[in-house]
């Protein structure tokens, strides 16, 4: 059973924000907030409500932390870097807090369900006045109207399954494409990753809420949407609306538009979803779909529940059904106990498949999940080295994909000037970005554009404009 954050609690939110809107219009001028959203796409939807809820109390915003009334970290936990970077700039925030004692600094996001972090926070940062983790993002009106009216430390951090929060408003990035997140959380439980522990079990949104929401978007003028999730085409389990399904009812809607999606796991990746990329026109050719390991041995360990022959068997499918198919993955290096026969089985893949770009990652240890207990005799160095020799093969390999793109034709999403004067630049459907001759009332349109070189950009010859 799913839960959902009841209309009751969502209008004593609304309340709590009204309140707090009211504190700010007493103030001089509007407060200013700064939000840093750290990590993956889910992460930076999550920002995007945090702002909606933010403008909605009467924050302006601002990219810097210097000068801000409310700096808020919203936090990833997946790789350790990534949670050295948010310990690094809390420790710069001590100096703004002294110049402005009255500011606000917030901590919230995947890192903070971890105990161990908060306890840190909670020890070595106390002007830190807000911690709130994943399930809690929807109450963060009434944490500020606390955090500003008693001066006290505002901490919550349930450990659950999760909620679904429906009508949040949302500040998005971009005017032209719009992420909509269509399920939270993850049941996988790969072996190396934090995500199942800070953003718990999988939940679907109903599907007519995601589908009225991809509705309004195009209304709005969005161009492109992303259905985001940590196991997307798991969506919907349980229920009689499946992936593909709901990708069908989004493709239904009229206007133009075009749907990405990701991430998808192998193991819940059906023909039926690749049948379905290729028969909607609106889905991209594009299938985002991490593989981690080309060894059979290393994916047992990491708890994938697919082999190399079912991946490959995957791919192959797709590639036959979808012309100009692109193919994208992630990929980790030097999980415990991963030997180099191991790695050369994830490099001779990669040349197997020939994706158009690879997110690659060395294995970082996530305190509290099985493979941080696995030893781990490969030192730092040498998976550097072995990481080296994967971007290496990946930098071949994009040299040839680059080469096969001259000469064909995409449809492009023109979304920024390009590099040079005269030109713009626009998004493929698949990991492609092509400059070609125009103007910024190109901007949001679709453009047909033949690629007839690359000079470390690929150059494009318009074919017709729409
Ligand atoms: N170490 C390194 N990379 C990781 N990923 C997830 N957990 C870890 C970890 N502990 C990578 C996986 C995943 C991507 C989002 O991040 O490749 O697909
Ligand atoms: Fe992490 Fe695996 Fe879930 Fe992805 S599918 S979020 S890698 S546990």
């Amino acid at each position: 059973m799913t839960t959902k954050v009841t209309a009751a609690e969502t209008a004593a939110q609304k309340e709590y924000a009204e309140k707090v809107r009211e504190l700010n219009s007493a103030r001089e001028l509007p407060p200013i907030a700064h939000v840093h959203s750290f990590g993956c796409q889910q992460n930076v939807s999550d920002g995007e409500k945090i702002k909606g809820m933010l403008a909605m109390m009467g924050y302006g915003f601002s990219d810097s932390a210097d000068g801000a009334d409310l700096v808020l970290f919203n936090t990833c936990a997946v790789r350790e870097n990534a949670e050295d970077r948010v310990f690094g700039n809390l420790g710069a925030l001590k100096h703004n807090k002294k110049l402005k004692p009255d500011m606000l600094i917030g901590v919230c996001g995947c890192m903070v369900q971890q105990e161990h972090i908060t306890e840190r926070i909670k020890k070595s940062f106390p002007y830190v006045d807000m911690v709130f983790g994943t399930h809690v993002l929807h109450t963060l009106p009434q944490l500020i109207y606390e955090a500003l009216t008693t001066h006290k430390r505002q901490i919550s951090i349930p450990q659950m399954d999760g909620v679904i929060a429906e009508g949040i408003p949302l500040r998005r990035e971009s005017k032209l494409k719009a992420s909509i997140p269509i399920m939270y959380g993850c049941n996988n439980f790969c072996t190396y990753c934090i995500v199942p522990y800070v953003r718990g079990r999988e939940r679907s949104r109903d599907p007519e809420e995601i589908v009225r929401e991809a509705e309004q978007l195009v209304a709005d003028g969005y161009k492109e949407l992303l259905l985001l999730g940590q196991n997307v085409n798991s969506y919907g389990r349980g229920t009689d609306v499946d992936f593909p399904e709901l990708l069908r009812r989004i493709n239904a809607l009229p206007g133009d538009f075009r749907i990405r999606f990701m991430t998808s796991h192998p193991k819940d990746c059906t023909h039926e979803l690749i049948d379905t990329i290729r028969d909607c026109e609106k889905v991209s050719r594009h299938l985002h779909l991490p593989f981690q390991s080309g060894s059979d041995r290393i994916l047992k360990r990491m708890n994938r529940r697919y082999d190399r022959e079912k991946y490959l068997e995957l791919v192959n499918y797709a590639k036959e059904q979808i012309p100009g198919l692109s193919l994208t993955s992630d990929i980790i290096v030097g999980f415990p106990g991963e030997t180099y026969e191991d790695f050369c089985d994830t490099v001779s893949l990669i040349r197997e498949v020939k994706f158009s770009s690879l997110f690659t990652f060395i294995y970082s240890p996530r305190e509290g999940t099985p493979a941080a207990a696995m030893e781990d005799p490969v030192t730092r160095a040498e998976k550097g080295k072995w990481f080296a020799e994967l971007l290496a093969a990946q930098e071949e390999i994009a040299a040839e994909n680059e080469q096969k793109l001259i000469g064909t034709s995409h449809r492009l999403l023109c979304d920024a000037k390009g590099t040079a004067d005269g030109y713009m630049s626009g998004h493929s459907e698949g990991t492609a970005v092509v400059e070609f001759p125009g103007d910024e009332s190109m901007i949001g349109k679709f453009i047909n554009v033949r690629i007839e070189e690359c000079d470390g950009i690929f150059k494009g010859k318009i074919i017709t404009e729409e």
